[in-house]
């Protein structure tokens, strides 16, 4: 067994526990439960970075809510300049009149959530709201923030808990910084 694959070894460091990931999952729960009580939700997990977050959070919340997934996909290398991306898979609901919460694992640049949110307010809802576990706030190129945060973090390259590198790396239990011989 001395040859096991330990993706803990790949991390220079951890950058966010898992301890420290539970109470404040706990804590945005508690703050979005009261938020939307007696509100109409529906509870979007963008696929798939946001899986984790989605799970942890809504299982926070004790409010009513509707759960519903959303996977995109980028048009090449254009995302990087505009942020528009292709819906893979859209929500099932129909979110017309109804309270939006987008549950999203990080922003960046901003590009994506900000195309997202246009996209989806042209169905009338309504409202939309963002969660994101981690906000890079430095590397924002359009004007959005998200309406509840995990953490604000500063510009490393950062995986686990749903965040990947090359699809992998997701499976761990912690946001880690990861050892740049790794991926460069
Ligand atoms: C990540 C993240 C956001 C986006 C944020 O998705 O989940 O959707 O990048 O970047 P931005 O703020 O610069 O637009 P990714 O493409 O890694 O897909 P994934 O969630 O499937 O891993």
């Amino acid at each position: 067994m001395a040859n096991m694959t330990d993706l803990n070894k790949d991390m220079a460091r951890v950058l966010v526990s898992k301890e420290q990931i539970a109470a404040r999952v706990a804590e945005l729960g508690k703050q979005i439960s009261a938020d939307y009580d007696g509100k109409d939700v529906v509870v979007v997990c963008i696929l798939k970075g946001a899986v984790h977050f989605f799970s942890d959070l809504t299982r926070a919340l004790t409010c009513q809510m509707e759960m519903d997934f959303m996977s995109i996909s980028s048009y090449g290398n254009s995302r990087k300049t505009s942020g528009v991306v292709r819906i893979v898979k859209d929500i099932d609901a129909d979110i017309t009149g109804r309270h939006v919460l987008i549950v999203e694992d990080i922003m960046d640049s901003g590009l994506t959530l900000n195309y997202l949110t246009m996209l989806l307010q042209a169905r009338e809802p309504a409202s939309i709201r963002i969660a994101c576990l981690l906000d890079k706030p430095e590397r924002r190129e359009c004007a959005i923030s998200p309406d509840y945060v995990g953490f604000i973090i500063p510009n490393e390259f950062v995986v686990g808990y749903g965040l990947d590198f090359d699809g992998f790396y997701r499976n761990v239990p912690y946001v880690g910084v990861m050892k740049p011989e790794k991926y460069q």
